[in-house]
């Protein structure tokens, strides 16, 4: 399978042609099943982003904004005043569906935008106009992801010895099913591909990342597939391996960068990055602008989901493997404090420390 044919096995999310549902890969059944399910109602698309058939920042934001063009076709209100209240409703109804990845908040606050912006047309022509526009969210997004991986492979070029391949260590899944095409702390490793780079040419080592397992069953499952040499590991034998020397480069993705450069992303990735700190090895965040969220001014003030108990205790089990009411601690992110951070990998260029003059520098925000 090239590499094109891998992008389109894997497409995360699209309309159908006719227009009338979404249709996403249900990421929950991967590796073993490959699935596509097709998404109408508005609790369909919340239930698809809360239980993670849909995730992935930009991917979610990206859903979002289809979800909403689809849910605002269907509006039988003929004046905007009714048009405009009632998409409002589904768009607060999707935006309670995750709290911590921006994009979710950034994509809908656009096509809300938008929708304001039309308001002089006729209603049948901004339904068409905000299916337009989640489109450009979708195709920006390829470009985004292209060039935070033009940047990346820069730095693996750095790394690249001769004869031997990179080690790059990357947390939960940041890749093609995350985005549109490329991922973003993925897309280094897909754009080495597309340079000429062999499989062989890379060794990415892919924490386990409990407890829903994005990284053993998703991000392994991608670079296996797209021909990278691939080892899964639990999230706890990153000291051991670092320690070994296998790691030469970190790329995870992020789920909201503060105004200081302080990121969150999944939960366990803070610990990786301490332990990078420890053992010398460059930490990159790879973010979309949009994931940079300058009304945040530090992590602190990220809001962090909490998810469900069972998803530590049951999940992955044939028999729940707690005491039967033990109290369980299940945060799905944390943030990386901003001096850990090697550099953030934007698609306007590489931030470094001091990173809110690194965004004012590279118009992020504006
Ligand atoms: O809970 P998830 O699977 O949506 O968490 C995803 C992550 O933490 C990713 O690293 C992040 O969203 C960036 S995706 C390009």
């Amino acid at each position: 399978m090239n590499i094109e044919e891998f992008f389109d096995q894997v497409l995360t999310v699209r309309m159908t042609p006719e227009r009338d549902a979404l249709d996403i890969i249900d990421q929950t059944l991967l590796p073993g099943t490959i699935r596509r399910i097709e998404l109408r109602t508005k609790e369909e698309i919340w239930e698809a982003i809360k239980k993670l058939r849909v995730r992935g920042a930009p991917a979610i934001g990206v859903s979002a904004a289809y979800g909403l063009a689809l849910l605002a076709s269907g509006v039988k209100s003929d004046d905007y005043d009714g048009f405009y209240k009632e998409v409002k409703e589904y768009k607060d109804y999707l935006a309670s569906s995750r709290p911590t990845a921006v994009n979710l908040f950034w994509a809908l606050n656009r096509m809300e935008r938008t929708l304001i912006d039309s308001k002089d047309k006729p209603v049948a022509e901004i339904k068409e106009i905000l299916f337009a526009e989640a489109d450009k969210i979708r195709e920006e997004d390829v470009q985004i992801s292209r060039n935070i991986g033009e940047i990346g492979f820069k730095i693996l070029k750095d790394l690249k010895k001769e004869g031997e391949p990179v080690g790059i260590e990357t947390h939960c899944n940041a890749g093609t099913l995350a985005t549109a095409k490329y991922g973003t702390a993925t897309a280094p490793m897909y754009i080495a591909l597309e340079k000429g780079w062999k499989g062989s040419d890379m060794h990415v080592y892919c924490d386990e990342t409990r407890p829903l397992l994005q990284g053993a069953r998703l991000t392994a499952f991608e670079l296996h597939q797209s021909g990278i040499t691939t080892t899964v590991q639990c999230d706890n034998m990153a000291s051991l391996l670092q320690s070994q020397g296998k790691v030469q480069v970190i790329f995870v993705g992020c789920d909201r960068v503060a105004k200081n450069g302080d990121a969150a992303n999944k939960i366990g990735t803070s610990l990786l990055a301490i332990c990078a700190k420890h053992y010398g090895i460059p930490f990159y965040v790879c973010a979309p602008s949009s994931t940079i969220d300058l009304e945040t001014p530090t992590g602190k003030e990220i809001p962090i989901e909490m998810r469900d108990a069972e998803e530590v205790t049951e999940m992955w089990y044939k028999e729940r493997m707690s005491p039967e009411g033990v109290d369980v601690f299940n945060p799905a992110f944390d943030v990386v404090d901003h001096d850990l951070i090697t550099g953030i990998i934007t698609e306007k260029g590489l931030c470094t420390a001091p990173f809110d003059e690194a965004f004012e520098r590279l118009g992020i925000g504006k």
